[in-house]
């Protein structure tokens, strides 16, 4: 089974299409339930959703109640922008940005591990090519997924030893609904759509019985 979070949208719902195209047992989530029936209707019948804002504790922890087995893989894709220069930035949406990125990532991943640390589980972790080197007008952003990248590679130190891996994921620009709810007007149409972000990064989930890709950047060409 795989969990796909920020499914109801861009990379998530691309992937939960190629996915159900192989016929996994797919469970996905994001927060507008609307959105998510609206992805999974055309997809295979081993797919289901369940609403959840990972922001809030209660939520996540319901998320994790309704999962009757130990996923093979889970996708974290949940996340969201907001630029500009930050002497320009509004306080309420910078606290919006790192609660929608750091602290939903922080607490999916608490419950997570406590739940299923003793199983072979790939955790993958959708972050930014901006978690691996600053950009002007995007540094609360880029501050938000080098939180999220400290966060994963000492979770990797804690999780030593253990089955459960953590693949770090850094894609470039992608043509999705995150410009528009970032507030940032773009020309995205040299960007990568969805679709071609997640059929690179499903290739590259691909492992061996003795091997995996542990880090995945999929920049734009
Ligand atoms: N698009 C790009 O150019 C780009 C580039 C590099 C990295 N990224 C990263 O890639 C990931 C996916 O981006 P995308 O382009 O697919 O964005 P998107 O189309 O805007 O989708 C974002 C998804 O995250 C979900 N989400 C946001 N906040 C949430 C919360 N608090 N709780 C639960 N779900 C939440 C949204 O759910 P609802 O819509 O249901 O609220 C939606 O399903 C994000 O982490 C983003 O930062 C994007």
């Amino acid at each position: 089974m795989i969990l796909i979070t920020g499914a109801s949208s861009g990379l998530g719902a691309a992937l939960a299409s190629l996915y159900s195209d192989d016929n996994e047992k797919l469970i996905l989530t994001g927060r507008n339930q609307q959105r998510l029936e609206q992805i999974s209707t055309p997809l295979n019948p081993q797919v289901t959703t369940h609403a959840s804002d990972l922001c809030d504790p209660q939520s996540v922890a319901e998320l994790f109640d309704t999962i009757e087995e130990a996923p093979d893989t889970v996708i974290h894709c949940a996340g969201s922008g907001y630029f500009g220069k930050i002497e320009d930035q509004d306080p309420a949406a910078i606290k919006q940005l790192l609660d929608n990125n750091v602290t939903s990532t922080i607490l999916f991943l608490r419950e997570l591990i406590q739940r299923y640390r003793d199983h072979k589980v790939n955790v993958v972790v959708v972050m930014s090519t901006a978690a691996q080197a600053g950009k002007a007008g995007e540094s609360t952003y880029c501050a938000a997924k080098w939180a999220v990248r400290g966060l994963i590679e000492s979770l990797r130190l804690e999780l030593k030893g253990y089955p459960m891996k953590i693949i770090a994921v850094y894609p470039g620009g992608m043509a999705t609904r995150f410009w528009k709810t970032s507030g940032k007007d773009l020309n995205t149409s040299s960007f990568m759509t969805a679709t071609e972000a997640a059929s690179m990064l499903k290739q590259a989930l691909v492992g061996t019985e003795h091997g995996y890709i542990s880090d995945i950047t999929i920049n734009r060409g």
